[in-house]
């Protein structure tokens, strides 16, 4: 795995957890465009690389998970160039959801506009105590460009998205939580919670993880349950399903190979 980025640092742990921080502290994680194409071009190893069995998506240093889209490069642009920066977020952020692994997003800061939107498009969202979240982007005369618009409203309906888009005020950790924003506040180190959250998922048979995402991901659609349906008969065709079934009946823990 190439870990040839400039702003971005992948690791991977022997424990199969892959970690993709964004590395751009003093500007508070800004997502430009490097970042961007440093981004895709991380998921796309990850996505081939099959002894990953999740990832945790963060930013660097102290202060941020991601403060935003890069204001300062996008200041110029006109409707053309914004309508393309969207659509290529929407592109990248899409990869992210669409991952058959689990995919973590730990806040450990500032995570405002894109950044929050980063966040939204993972499976599920850790904060440290300190995070702040939110989508000031009406405080720039814009609204969220990067998904946040159809995943905020997905998540919190309707009304709450509305209002936290319209009013782009900050949302601290613990409101976050109360309203389903975030899966978790990390009590202590939030590297470690966020692995403790996922070392339970990576146990489980990786293929089931992988059409559970794509199931779930059918929720509210008119063909939701006909999805459900064959994403379940699928996984009786699989290694694992005879696996986790036979170490139930001789009582063992099973040992799953993702086939
Ligand atoms: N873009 C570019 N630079 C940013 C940035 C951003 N989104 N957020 C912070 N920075 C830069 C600052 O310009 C500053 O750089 P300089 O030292 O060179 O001036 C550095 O990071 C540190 O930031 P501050 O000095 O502002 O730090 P602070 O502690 O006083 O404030 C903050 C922190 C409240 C997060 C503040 O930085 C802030 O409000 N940032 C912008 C948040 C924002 O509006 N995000 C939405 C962006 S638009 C968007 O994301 C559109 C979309 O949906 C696609």
């Amino acid at each position: 795995m190439s870990s040839d980025f400039e702003m971005l640092i992948l690791e991977v742990e022997d424990s199969r957890i892959a970690t993709i921080s964004i590395n751009r502290p003093k500007q508070l994680n800004a997502l430009n465009n490097q970042v961007f194409e440093e981004l895709d071009s991380a998921l796309d190893q990850i996505e081939k690389d099959e002894s990953i069995r999740a990832l945790i998506i963060t930013g660097s240093g102290e202060k941020a998970f991601v403060a935003g889209a890069d204001i300062k490069e996008f200041a110029d642009f006109d409707k053309e160039q914004a309508t393309k920066l969207s659509k290529r977020g929407h592109k990248v952020f899409q990869k992210i959801e669409d991952l058959s692994i689990p995919v973590l997003a730990a806040i450990n800061g500032y995570a405002l506009g894109g950044g929050f939107e980063l966040a939204l498009s993972c499976h599920f969202r850790v904060a440290s105590k300190a995070a702040v979240l939110g989508l000031p982007e009406v405080s720039l005369g814009l609204i969220p460009g990067y998904g946040g618009t159809q995943r905020l409203t997905k998540l919190v309906g309707y009304s709450k998205a509305l209002e936290l888009i319209m009013s782009g005020r900050f949302v601290k950790a613990e409101e976050a939580f109360q309203l389903g924003l975030i899966n978790s506040i990390a009590e202590g180190d939030i590297s470690e919670a966020s692995k403790k959250m996922l070392s339970g998922m990576i146990k489980q048979a990786p293929l089931a993880l992988k059409n559970a995402i794509l199931a779930v991901k059918e929720a509210g659609n008119d063909s939701g349950y006909e999805m459900e349906a064959n994403l379940f008969g699928d996984l009786f065709n699989t290694a694992d399903f005879k696996e986790g079934t036979s170490a139930f009946m001789e009582k063992r823990k099973p040992n799953f190979s993702g086939k």
